[in-house]
């Protein structure tokens, strides 16, 4: 019998998740079939359900069932109990375990392409406090960085990051306009808001007027694939990591966690990068 996995969401009929795991299964030589379960809130539960009775090997869940789905699980991974938040189940000794796997499959994109970075000399700024930043900075944090600061529009909900730092990171929470006045500190910044998404193409959240030249600048955001502010960190003289190494990091992830095998990446980026465009 093949591998069987899914994703539930809503909505998700354009998600590129079965194209980059049946490519996982293709590389692994492995059967199996990775199945879209657009379920509406109130099938929830039902839907969960069926897919641990129906015993199979795991399955994704993303936007908006992420925290949803905590309740229905039987064991939490502690980072995805302190993000708040489950990407990917998968029944552990007997229990349905939720992992998220944004964070940490974000941090091996990066990690992969600039390795020299992953120094505690290097200054980390994040650009926004959502649920995507919340996994990133959890992840960030188990790296060598010393400084990982974080800006965004609403202090408060940067300052709730605090009790997911360790010992070794120092963190401030800044305004945009204090991250623009200080940005020449910083080796390399994620932007992890949804500003300079489609169909809002030409916006960005802040200006990079006193970028370091060299610096890495991340975006997150896959849809454009070279966003306003990449484009910007180009002409500045930055490094530019863009959003759709992340979607392909986590589904890694995510594939190792229910089948223990690590599928090889290599030209799978470059393809979804052709999908993208
Ligand atoms: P996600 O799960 O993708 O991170 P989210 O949890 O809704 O989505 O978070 C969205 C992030 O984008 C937040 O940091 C949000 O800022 P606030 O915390 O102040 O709401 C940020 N964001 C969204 N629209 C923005 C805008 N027009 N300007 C600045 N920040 C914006």
């Amino acid at each position: 019998m093949g591998l069987s996995l899914g994703l539930i969401g809503y909505p998700i009929n354009h998600s590129l998740s079965p194209w980059i795991h049946h490519q996982f299964m293709e590389k692994l030589g492995l059967e199996g079939e990775y199945v879209l379960y657009e379920t509406s809130s109130d099938q929830l539960k039902k839907t969960v359900y069926q897919l641990m009775n129906k015993q199979v090997d795991g399955f994704n869940i993303t936007v908006p069932y992420k925290q949803d789905i905590i309740p229905l699980l039987d064991e939490l991974h502690p980072d995805a109990e302190k993000i708040g938040a489950v990407n990917t189940v998968v029944k552990e000794s007997g229990k349905w375990t939720g992992y998220n796997t944004d964070g940490q499959g974000y941090v091996r994109s990066v990690k992969t392409e600039f390795p020299e970075l992953f120094t505690s000399k290097s200054k980390v700024l994040i650009l926004g406090a959502g649920g995507a930043a919340r996994g990133i900075y959890r992840a960030l944090v188990q790296e060598p960085f010393s400084t990982i600061d974080i800006a965004n529009r609403t202090l408060k909900k940067a300052e709730s990051f605090i009790p997911l730092k360790e010992d070794h990171v120092s963190t401030d929470v800044l305004s945009f306009s204090e991250a623009e006045e200080n940005l020449y500190k910083y080796d390399y910044i994620v932007q992890t808001t949804s500003v300079g998404m489609k169909p809002n193409i030409n916006d960005k959240v802040l200006s990079l007027r006193k970028l370091k030249p060299k610096t890495v600048v991340s975006d997150i955001v896959y849809q454009p694939l070279m966003t306003t502010l990449l484009k910007d960190a180009i002409d500045r003289g930055g490094r530019i990591h863009q959003g759709h190494a992340m979607l392909l990091y986590q589904a890694q992830l995510a594939f190792e966690i229910w089948t223990n095998k690590r599928p090889p990446l290599d030209d799978t980026l470059i393809k979804l990068e052709e999908r993208l465009r």
